[in-house]
């Protein structure tokens, strides 16, 4: 479906010769974008892993719970998703009838490709009697096969409006899953799924790290391995990382999840110090989720200004995958 999507759209856009167009230095990409936005009622969604322009420009800006709930408000005609596939998608199926564009229909996400729909149907059949929980980060596919959704932000709350008695499925993202385990004191079936971003971090570093730092707080978000969690003096997802930096009394944290939240970290406390978790690997920017970073300014305006690539979803698929989502929103 992603990979239909992607070629149809592509080709649109070769049609068009929209790949080609380059305009001058002088071009104010963010001014034209705003102009845009007004004459055609749309509206920039954007996640925290953004860049801080993209950031600064969104008018709904948050975590994935946030713009999920935000869709559900948006009055606008069009929504540009500054974000990943997934989120696009969780867009347009709360609103199927507005035209939802993704700037680059190549911003998917390792942890919702960890999980593919046949394999996860496969999976999910060996436990007939198991409600399935699935976490927001995966494809509009694995959502339709779900009872309910969750993101980082309300998983707790997800998981404990489901009976006691009954085995839960929780897929994709396994070290969420170990953290609730271990948090609600709760069995669940795990599928094997990751986020190459936060898999990245390395223990080592990170133990040298807060020795260099003896006063700063270590914070990490839960997509993270089990022994780095461990660490943390708070774990939470990207909103909750944000409301800790602002109520907590310490001036400085190593923070763990994808670096884009740092801008915000900064803004709203300009007088702390944010310093990125270290990575295994010193030669890349792994902290930088590289699928996030292919959102771009140009391609903002590009995207608004052709009205391409737009998500485009079976409208079957979209009823089913609305369930589990309408359920999610439903808890508040
Ligand atoms: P939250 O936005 O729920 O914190 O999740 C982070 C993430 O990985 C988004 O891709
Ligand atoms: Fe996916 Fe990880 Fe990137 Fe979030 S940070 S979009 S989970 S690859």
């Amino acid at each position: 479906m992603f990979v239909d999507t992607f070629l149809k759209a592509k080709e649109n856009l070769e049609k068009i010769g929209y790949l080609d167009i380059e305009h001058s230095n002088e071009f104010d990409y963010e001014n034209e974008f705003i102009k845009l936005k007004k004459s055609k009622d749309a509206v920039l969604l954007a996640h925290y892993y953004q860049n801080a322009q993209i950031q600064e420009l969104a008018d709904f800006l948050g975590d994935s719970l946030y713009l999920a709930q935000a869709a559900v408000k948006v009055k606008a005609k069009m929504i540009v998703f500054a974000g990943v596939h997934f989120m696009a998608e969780t867009a347009k199926i709360i609103n199927p009838s507005k035209k939802v564009l993704l700037p680059d229909l190549k911003a998917g996400c390792s942890l919702a490709e960890s999980c593919p729909p046949k394999e996860f149907a496969e999976f999910k059949a060996q436990y007939p009697d198991a409600v399935v929980v699935s976490y927001i980060n995966c494809t509009a596919e694995i959502k339709a096969l779900s009872d309910i959704v969750c993101t980082s932000s309300n998983a707790k709350r997800v998981i404990h409006s489901i009976d006691r008695s009954k085995r839960i499925i929780f897929a994709p993202d396994k070290n969420l899953g170990h953290f609730l385990i271990k948090e609600l004191n709760r069995p669940m079936i795990l599928w094997d799924g990751a986020c190459m971003v936060h898999e990245a971090f390395s223990f080592d570093k990170i133990v040298k790290m807060a020795q260099q730092y003896p006063r700063a707080k270590f914070i990490a978000h839960p997509e993270s391995e089990s022994p780095i969690l461990d660490l943390a003096h708070y774990i939470g997802s990207t909103s909750g990382l944000l409301n800790y930096v602002q109520n907590d009394d310490a001036s400085q944290y190593i923070v763990a999840t994808e670096a884009g939240i740092l801008h915000q970290m900064q803004k709203v406390c300009p007088q702390k110090e944010f310093i990125p978790a270290p990575v295994q690997d010193d030669t890349c920017a792994c902290s930088e989720c590289a699928y996030m970073k292919l959102n771009t300014m140009q391609k903002l305006y590009n995207c608004l200004k052709f009205e391409l690539p737009e998500i485009i979803l079976d409208q079957q698929l979209m009823k089913q995958a609305k369930v589990p989502i309408d359920r999610m929103l439903e808890l508040g």
